[in-house]
């Protein structure tokens, strides 16, 4: 026999080597971990790891048995001297045979009643019997998730939240490629496949913060495509809905904070939707989800909109960059100075024009970067007394200016460059010969009124949103300012 110190030198190292890795490895598993399926907090979760567990121990009975079996074998029959003579040959045995074609046949039997019971529990949909069912969409973007409620039309991203004990039923979807969507402690995982809904329940017993993980290789920023799942009371969840359609309120003149929103709306409010606190705003911002990705796929190469998340009320979130990072003042000026310092691969430094420098940096001085930053940190659900739309006028004056920075100019520039829709120079001039038998107020008014109605040639429909909300008075103030433009 060979002892350890006569083993060749490659093959200890070999050992030493793997030995602490596969330590290190397997107390990845241990039940407090984040990431563990032996931790459980729901139901689905625990029968998964109970089925798990006894599975387990019926694989460790049978190693046990046909290893000791072959060991034992191989000892008591080993060749004891340098004789040539063959042991004694056989063939077939009826009772050996029959024995181990039955048992392994009991084993699949009582595998296969637990393994059934909890597919037809788990892929059934969610149960009525536990609970009022919460509806959720969740939504596989590269590489971040979505969060749609459709019964109470909050949508949110990267960060879930839902009540505890209640069944919560998940309609999965993917706008790319395939992604799956996978929360440990809580429930197992399933894949979001593109054009393909696939459903999933869960249900959380105990309130806390668990993670969630893209489970599925989906393009180089996979392994940092997490989410968090918030479980709440069921009176915290009613309150985080209520929040959600509360506005924020608006930063005091002059400050940090109400620079960063200007700079906000002129760069990044063509693809982040900050309010959709709103009624009609849920609705809204879907439709301009999916035009933000018409407007990428159709080219793919320079487009300069993309899918991304909704950042209402982002002050209340605990993570950065799907739930890489903790979110604080420093980490933010971090991302929105260069995001792939942070999550390589992001489309937001692919394509949003602030990044269009030399080495990828923002375009931005630092103090601005700070604004912004402040500013998305003070998002939070207001006192309620804000008027829910972005820029409207609550009697007095309006201010054009103000209202075309705030809600145009992330999409239209003044000059001649497009944005994400045309450069307005000259729309003055033009305006009244655009459509025939429209002047050019109402060419401009219907513009505002009816995105839609005329599009120019070269540009995505659906993409802007209607801008009625506004009021009359804005819309008459924001027609006679583009008339200005010659
Ligand atoms: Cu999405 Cu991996």
């Amino acid at each position: 026999m060979h002892r350890v110190s006569k083993l060749p030198v490659s093959l200890r190292t070999a050992l030493l080597l793997i030995v602490p890795v596969a330590v290190g490895l397997l107390a990845a598993c241990t039940p407090d971990n984040n990431q563990s399926t032996f931790g459980t907090a729901g139901p689905v979760a625990s029968d998964q790891a109970d089925l798990f567990i006894f599975i387990f121990w019926i694989a460790v009975v049978v190693f046990i048995l046909v290893e000791g079996a072959v060991i034992y074998a191989s000892i008591r029959y080993r060749r004891r001297s340098k004789s040539d003579k063959l042991p004694y040959q056989t063939h077939g045995n009826d009772k050996l045979e029959i024995t181990w074609t039955i048992i392994p046949v009991l084993i699949l039997i009582a595998i296969a009643i637990p393994t059934l019971t909890d597919i037809w529990e788990q892929q059934n949909g969610a149960p009525t019997d536990r609970g009022e069912v919460l509806s959720v969409e969740a939504i596989g973007h590269q590489w971040w998730f979505e969060f749609r409620y459709p019964d109470h039309e909050v949508i949110t991203a990267n960060e879930l939240h839902i009540p505890v004990n209640r069944p919560v039923g998940f309609k999965l979807e993917s706008q790319d490629v395939i992604h799956s969507f996978w929360v440990p402690k809580i429930a197992g995982k399933v894949d979001m496949v593109p054009l393909n809904d696939n459903y999933l329940w869960m249900m959380a017993d105990e309130v806390g913060e668990y993670y969630g993980q893209c489970a599925e290789f989906c393009g180089i920023a996979h392994a940092h495509m997490r989410f968090r799942v918030i479980v709440h009371t069921e009176e915290d969840f009613n309150a985080w809905v209520a929040g959600m359609h509360t506005a924020s309120d608006p930063p005091a003149a002059g400050s940090a904070e109400a620079s960063g929103k200007t700079l906000f709306a002129g760069n990044c409010s063509s693809c982040h939707t900050t309010n959709s606190t709103a009624p009609g705003s849920y609705a809204q911002e879907i439709s301009s989800q999916q035009a933000r990705w018409n407007g990428w796929v159709s080219d793919i190469e320079n487009s300069g909109i993309v899918s991304a998340p909704n950042l209402t009320h982002f002050g209340t979130r605990s993570t950065l960059a799907s739930g890489i990072k903790d979110l604080n003042q420093e980490s933010l000026v971090e991302w929105i100075t260069d995001p792939s310092s942070i999550k390589i691969g992001t489309r937001m430094q692919d394509h949003a024009a602030i990044y269009k420098t030399a080495d990828g940096k923002a375009k931005l001085t630092a103090d601005e970067i700070s604004d912004i930053a402040k500013y998305l940190l003070s998002l939070k659900p207001g006192s309620g007394t804000t008027d829910q739309t972005m820029g409207a006028s609550i009697g007095g004056d309006v201010d054009a200016v103000e209202l075309f920075t705030t809600n145009c100019a992330a999409c239209h520039s003044t000059g001649d460059d497009k944005i994400v829709g045309p450069g307005l120079a000259g729309i003055g001039d033009q305006a009244g010969n655009r459509v025939d038998g429209l002047s050019a107020d109402e060419y401009l008014e219907q513009s505002l009124r009816e995105p839609d109605a005329y599009i120019v040639d070269g540009f995505t429909p659906g993409l802007m949103p209607n801008w009625e909300k506004l009021g009359d008075d804005s819309i008459d103030a924001l027609v006679t300012y583009l008339k200005t433009m010659k």
